[in-house]
């Protein structure tokens, strides 16, 4: 990214996880351009343009395969709106339950169900009614210590569903469970396989519908086209946007024929819906995922990222870091609890001013890179330098001290690690520095 005045930037936030093959692709900038000069936009309610039925046979081959029916908007909130339409007409239900540290937009019932910072819906209450929030295995919002035992914790979150789903409603009531399989905004932690599919399988036990959002975890970010890959679950819905028009507005519900069947007809819809632009730039993302082999360019510029910011930890063990963390290219770095209050923004700020864009987010202080997922071996090194010279001006700017143990090794969350990478080798999502 450069400034009008010339001044060059690295981009690690890729317009929050939008810009997933960087900046102005030659290829996306060509095929958007074709299309503007051919269809901008045609509503759907009188037939199907060109561009949506090329985009709906590309999205097939990408997609699981037993989600073959498509709704498409604008936005990742319209998606989960949708979603939640979806969820009620199938069902007959009301309630929704969704996971505490969990962002799923800025809408009406999307506040209702969002809780990683309360700022989302202050001064909007009442919220939508119906909602039920459960814990899940996030350490710091559990008040447990880092180096928990994690299968205790998914147990100790699962029986606390269980209560709830009887405390707080009946399941009986229940339309959905909604959630993301890597917490987003909340603070980038890659949710236990174990955790997922306990949700999943008591979904199943209650004719509940499952649902994913893969808003930001979608289109190839943590090393599959979509997490429910990964994890080897079947979600009766699953929620796309951000990258999968690389930064034109496209999202979208992916779901079962018989869900899809049972939605009131005219319930669905949007003036923007499969808007032909969008729909232009997200066949040509699919195209150039594999032809640039995007994914295993994922695969080793996370295991490049995750193991350059082990070496600035082990390197430097008086920094207040408590955890390194993440899946393929949606890393999350949380600072230890007594580091100082607002050290994640300094950070940002730090690093701004050396070249490096790369954001902070949630309620603790965490922060997050989200590269493009072409990123290339010398940017990410190059990355590592400006992030570690901004995270020490930070920490020097903020007036912190270290005058207790400094970290002695870094350890993987679990003794096996939940998730696979792409070649099927085990990759542990979370890394603790020891003191
Ligand atoms: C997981 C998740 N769901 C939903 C949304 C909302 O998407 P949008 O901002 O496009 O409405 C976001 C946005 O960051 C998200 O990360």
């Amino acid at each position: 990214m450069y400034t009008e005045d010339g001044k060059r930037y690295l981009d690690l936030t890729s317009g929050i996880g939008v810009t997933n093959l960087g900046h102005c692709h030659p290829r996306l900038v060509k095929v958007v351009q074709t299309q503007a000069a051919t269809l901008w936009h045609g509503q759907l309610g009188m037939g199907t343009h060109k561009a949506l039925a090329d985009l709906i046979d590309d999205l097939s081959t990408v997609m699981p395969k037993h989600l073959t029916n498509l709704f498409f908007c604008s936005t990742g909130a319209e998606a989960v709106e949708g979603a939640l339409r979806l969820a009620r007409n199938a069902t007959g239900r009301q309630n929704v339950i969704a996971v505490q540290g969990a962002y799923h937009g800025r809408t009406n019932a999307c506040m209702a169900i969002t809780t990683s910072k309360y700022s989302y819906h202050i001064g909007c209450k009442p919220l939508m009614p119906g909602v039920t929030i459960v814990p899940c295995p996030f350490t710091s919002q559990l008040k447990v210590s880092p180096n928990s035992n994690m299968d205790e914790e998914v147990k100790r979150c699962l029986g606390i569903f269980d209560d709830l789903i009887f405390q707080t409603t009946n399941p009986k009531e229940v339309a959905m469970v909604i959630v993301e399989p890597v917490l987003g905004e909340g603070g980038y932690v890659p949710l236990p396989k174990a955790y997922l599919e306990g949700l999943t399988k008591r979904c199943k036990d209650h004719g509940i519908l499952f649902v994913l959002d893969e808003v930001q975890t979608g289109y190839g970010r943590t090393g599959s086209m979509f997490m429910a890959e990964q994890i080897g679950i079947e979600p009766d819905m699953m929620l796309f946007a951000k990258g999968v028009a690389n930064g034109l507005p496209l999202a979208g519900v992916a779901m079962r024929p018989d869900i899809a069947k049972a939605s009131i007809p005219g319930t669905q819809g949007g003036t923007y819906s499969g808007n032909a632009l969008s729909c232009a730039s997200a066949s040509e993302v699919i195209k150039v995922f594999r032809d640039e082999r995007i994914l295993e360019n994922v695969a080793l510029r996370s295991a490049q990222l995750m193991n350059g910011l082990q070496d600035i930890v082990r390197r430097n063990p008086e920094l207040p870091l408590q955890e390194i963390r993440g899946r393929g290219l949606m890393i999350g770095i949380q600072f230890s609890d007594n580091a100082p209050s607002g050290i994640s923004g300094e950070t940002v700020a730090q690093c701004l001013e050396r070249g490096l864009m790369i954001l902070n987010t949630s309620k603790f202080e965490i922060l997050r890179l989200i590269p493009p997922l072409n990123v290339t071996a010398d940017q990410c090194a190059e990355a590592l330098k400006l992030f570690e010279e901004g995270l020490k001006a930070a920490v020097a700017a903020k007036g912190y001290v270290h005058n207790g143990p400094k970290v002695a090794s870094m350890k993987p969350c679990c003794a096996t690690p939940c998730y696979k990478n792409l070649d099927g080798t085990p990759q542990a999502c979370r890394f603790i520095c020891q003191r």
